[in-house]
């Protein structure tokens, strides 16, 4: 099959979170099976210091505007990306916001993006035979593809499967954008992007099946519930994989010293020196880490009350790495003001880090509010790292919470800073009990989530669309 990626984010390219490493994983495995792939991508600031080499020209009118771009083809990992560039949209170092608000054009930014890449895919790519978006960055092709190209020779009989990485971000803007970007109106309130893939995609899907279940009602579904049952008979959830390629400890380039399953040596390494590093004292406590977007999603607002009630009387140290917003970001500092030989926090984006706290953890912190799928607890798992998550979405479907027999993590339901207190209690017990930690360990570290059965769905998910 003939296969068109849209994606706004590409592991090794440009990231901002999970988006990246699963569109890579997506398109290699594709690659692996014999697909033909091409994956479209914005060219961010990120993206300009890479070599290009053929390109084209396309132009077309949105919104009684004339516009044009460049598609500049870039090779990487061996993989067919072409870069979609207009330097007035993309040529910026954070692709969605300034660091403080969403860039208030990013309505026709990313309608721009949808439309130029039909554009394009009918002059260059015309023996496509379907278009897979990701998110709510490629949602509004999926309405363009009914609405302006169902008489195309090409295009028409393209179907579009759409992907909801995160059923949370949907970029509502006011009524008006729908002439702005040539969309027919189908309420007289407000644009909301996400929607138009979901209201017009030929095939959805979502990054795990607890998630689906979860979008078919409030409040999980952001407002989006009836139109998710309204898709329901075509809307699925795909289990992500994990790139072991990528994420294995006996190979892992960015640690101090490799290890696996038979020999964890390595992986005390990786713990004294993430301790050096960050002025933590070596000593026999267990070490929970965390790395991930500061948002709201990743459960903050409760875990920051809990781990100051914790660390008051607990040994345990804790090491988190993210960036993202400032009052988190604040009251992380003055956690780590208040408890300097327990708590250090690393602010910014950093992979060889994310890499290394991966390793040197006895214990990874995930106890989200919502998650889709989440990676972070499959890279956990692969490193012994056992994963302390709440269990929902893509957590609930990945995590076995002990005391089960076959336990690889200590699981959660509720919200709250007590829940929360409990299963941090539960890790620190499970850590002192040696051998049932060893166990936990164990099972997690055998554990294989598998990107190649992940595109073996979506294969089946494609050709239901072209049926
Ligand atoms: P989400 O996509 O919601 O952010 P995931 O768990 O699916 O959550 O994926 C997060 C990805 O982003 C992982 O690959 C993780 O290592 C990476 N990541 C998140 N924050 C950082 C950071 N501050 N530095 C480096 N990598 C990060
Ligand atoms: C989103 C979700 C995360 C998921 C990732 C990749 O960012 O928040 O749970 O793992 O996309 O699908």
């Amino acid at each position: 099959m003939r296969i068109l990626l849209l994606c706004s984010e590409f592991e090794g390219l440009v990231k901002t979170g999970g988006l990246a490493d699963a569109c890579k994983g997506i398109a290699s495995h594709l690659v692996a099976a014999g697909h033909h792939v091409t994956v479209l991508l914005p060219r961010y600031s990120a993206l300009y210091s890479r070599p290009t080499g053929e390109w084209q020209s396309v132009f077309f009118t949105l919104g009684g505007h004339d516009f044009g771009c460049a598609v500049r083809r870039l090779t990487y990992a061996g993989l067919d990306i072409r870069v979609l560039e207009h330097d007035d949209f993309f040529h910026r170092e954070r692709p969605y916001d300034d660091g403080y608000a969403g860039y208030a054009d990013n309505p026709l930014r990313f309608g721009f993006f949808c439309k130029a890449a039909l554009e394009w895919c009918r002059h260059y790519l015309p023996d496509v035979d379907v278009i897979h978006g990701h998110d709510w960055q490629t949602a509004v092709s999926a309405a363009y593809l009914k609405q302006h190209y169902a008489a195309d020779p090409v295009l028409a009989k393209v179907p579009f499967v759409f992907t909801v990485h995160n059923g949370a971000y949907q970029l509502t803007c006011d009524h008006s954008w729908f002439a702005r970007l040539d969309l027919a109106p189908h309420n007289d309130h407000f644009l909301n992007m996400l929607e138009q893939g979901i209201r017009y995609a030929d095939k959805i899907s979502t990054v795990s099946q607890g998630y689906r279940d979860e979008l078919l009602s409030e409040p999980a579904a952001n407002g989006l519930a009836m139109l998710y049952q309204h898709r329901a008979a075509d809307f699925v959830g795909i289990l992500n994989g994990c790139d072991y390629q990528q994420w294995d400890p006996a190979t892992d380039l960015a640690l101090v010293q490799n290890y696996h399953q038979q020999d964890l040596r390595g992986k005390a390494a990786c713990k004294a020196y993430i301790r050096h590093r960050f002025n933590l004292p070596e000593q026999d406590v267990p070490l929970f880490v965390a790395v991930s977007r500061i948002t709201g999603q990743k459960g903050y607002d409760y875990l920051i009350p809990a781990l100051r009630h914790w660390l008051m009387q607990s040994p345990a140290q804790v090491f988190m790495v993210g960036s993202g917003e400032l009052h988190y970001c604040r009251q992380l500092y003055q956690l780590q003001e208040d408890y300097p030989t327990k708590f250090r926090f690393f602010e910014g984006f950093d992979e060889s880090l994310a890499h290394q706290a991966e390793a040197a953890g006895d214990f990874f912190l995930m106890p989200s509010l919502f998650e889709p799928c989440g990676l972070n607890q499959l890279y956990s798992l692969k490193y012994g790292t056992v994963p302390l998550v709440r269990l929902t979405g893509g957590l609930r479907d990945t995590v076995i919470p002990w005391p089960a027999a076959e336990a690889t993590g200590i699981g959660f339901h509720e919200v709250s800073v007590d829940a929360l207190l409990i299963a941090l209690q539960q890790a620190e017990q499970l850590y002192w009990h040696g051998e049932a930690y060893q166990a936990v360990q164990q099972r997690g570290m055998q554990q294989s989530f598998s990107w190649a059965q992940a595109v073996t769905e979506y294969l089946r998910l494609y050709q239901q669309a072209l049926n």
